[in-house]
């Protein structure tokens, strides 16, 4: 946990410059704190990898462009599913559910999580070169 990142920004950030200081994909920049929260902002393309939190639900908006989400939450009679999140969509992976991000053409999200919280989860598949297990990078302007 880096220490310009512990505590809430000191001024306003847009989100436009955010999104607008960094393109690694599959990355999160940590925007701001709230409580014992990262607000992190990710820019996405391609596949991310099959991973849970097991003691974390995940918060997901959609701010630009689409994103798929495969579960396995038991919801379908299949063994996953996939819900697609439209720009201005919300959605939260609960806590001990597989999933794993898509986006087709590009996406950028803002997600909720505590603080610490590994963008690959507790346990996952390989982490291929382009997805970047992290717990956030500081946003740098
Ligand atoms: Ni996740």
């Amino acid at each position: 946990m880096t220490t310009n990142t512990a505590r809430p920004a000191t001024e306003p950030i847009l989100l436009d410059d955010a999104l607008s200081s960094f393109d690694a994909l599959w990355s999160p920049r940590i925007m701001t704190r709230v409580n014992d929260y990262d607000v992190r902002v990710a820019k996405v393309r391609g596949d991310h990898i099959w991973h849970v939190h097991e003691d974390t639900d995940e918060f997901f908006l959609v701010v630009e462009g689409t994103l798929d989400i495969a579960l396995r939450d038991g919801v379908a009679q299949e063994d996953e599913r996939t819900v697609t999140l439209h720009r201005g969509a919300v959605f939260v992976v609960p806590r001990g559910t597989w999933h794993r991000p898509r986006s087709t053409d590009g996406a950028c999200l803002m997600l909720f999580e505590p603080s610490g919280t590994s963008t690959v989860g507790d346990a996952h598949d390989p982490v291929p070169d382009h997805v970047d297990a992290t717990t956030g990078h500081p946003l740098t302007r």
